[in-house]
């Protein structure tokens, strides 16, 4: 038993992909979107922590689903931006009809963002920094910088958004939800890890960044966005995952207003104190962004 636990930590969980499947309905979905499939993964942490056989795993999974789209929110890599192309050579196995979307987590400014976009670039991912792309007639996907480490714009991200379009918002970490809570949008995150090592009474614990959040994996619906937190692929800190495997999740968008069936004890309303953990952070991007404007 004393063994038992650390061995299925560090050489069965991290294997064992969870693919889950959701049904997300969408007020503002055009028709030709009906049953529109959106394949999920989330930090693949490529690099020293996270075995490549991980990724390689989560990769065949998501094509085997054949998703319309692929939505990835971030931490790419564990620290450095040469992990990047490595990983932009395993996703080319990936190949969407409507493409492969990204925005950057924290992780991925371990070196250079820059670097990093571009080499991630050659496996077709186009990444969102504050900005946003129609990806087929009627449906956007929005991409805002991270909340930690980058300068995170939600109107510039929304910015180009027409009114009355469906939205599938990206942002690694979930506090990013606060940005796009006023409209009926699919907001899409990270981070987490689910937790990664789940102990009852002990853990899951938060990551940096997230204080007051109110939840840590799974649905919750935020004034009018639904947002989805993925236990994404890969591991941070140390190799291990316990009670909490890696996912790839897929949605299929639906047209209409009902709302997403909560896991139970996983979906909150957000409170007050989430909403003002998330005014500091955007606080501090906004003095960060007004000290480079001043440096500039
Ligand atoms: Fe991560």
């Amino acid at each position: 038993m004393g063994i038992a636990l650390p061995v299925q930590a560090r050489f069965l969980e991290p294997y064992l992909l969870d693919i889950t499947r959701h049904t997300v309905f969408l007020p503002d979905l055009p028709p030709e979107c009906e049953a529109m499939t959106v394949a999920h993964l989330t930090d693949l942490h490529r690099g020293p922590i996270t075995p490549d056989e991980v990724i390689r795993q989560a990769i065949a999974a998501t094509k085997a689903l054949q998703p319309d789209v692929v939505m990835l929110t971030g931490d790419f890599v564990h620290s450095h931006h040469r992990d990047a192309a490595p990983l932009a050579e395993m996703l080319t196995e990936l190949r969407p009809r409507l493409g492969l979307w990204g925005c950057l987590g924290n992780h991925d400014y371990g070196s250079s963002s820059q670097k990093l976009t571009a080499a991630l670039a050659e496996g077709r991912v186009r990444m969102l920094r504050n900005t946003a792309a129609e990806i087929t007639p009627g449906l956007w996907v929005a991409g805002v910088d991270d909340y930690q480490r980058g300068h995170p714009d939600p109107e510039a991200a929304m910015a180009p958004i027409p009114k009355g379009a469906a939205v599938i918002y990206l942002t690694h970490n979930p506090i990013g939800v606060f940005g796009c809570d006023r409209h009926a949008w699919l907001a899409l995150a990270g981070h987490t890890h689910g937790g990664q090592i789940r102990i009852p009474g002990v853990t899951p614990r938060f990551p940096p960044g997230m204080k007051g959040f109110p939840y840590i994996a799974g649905w919750g619906v935020f004034d009018r966005a639904r947002l989805y937190i993925n236990r994404g692929v890969g591991m941070g800190m140390v190799p291990l995952r316990l009670n909490c495997r890696p996912e790839v999740a897929l949605f299929t968008l639906r047209r209409g207003d009902a709302l997403p069936v909560p896991a139970p004890g996983l979906v909150v309303r957000a409170f007050h104190g989430a909403r003002r953990a998330a005014g500091k952070v955007r606080a501090t991007a906004r003095r960060a962004k007004q000290a480079l404007r001043r440096a500039d």
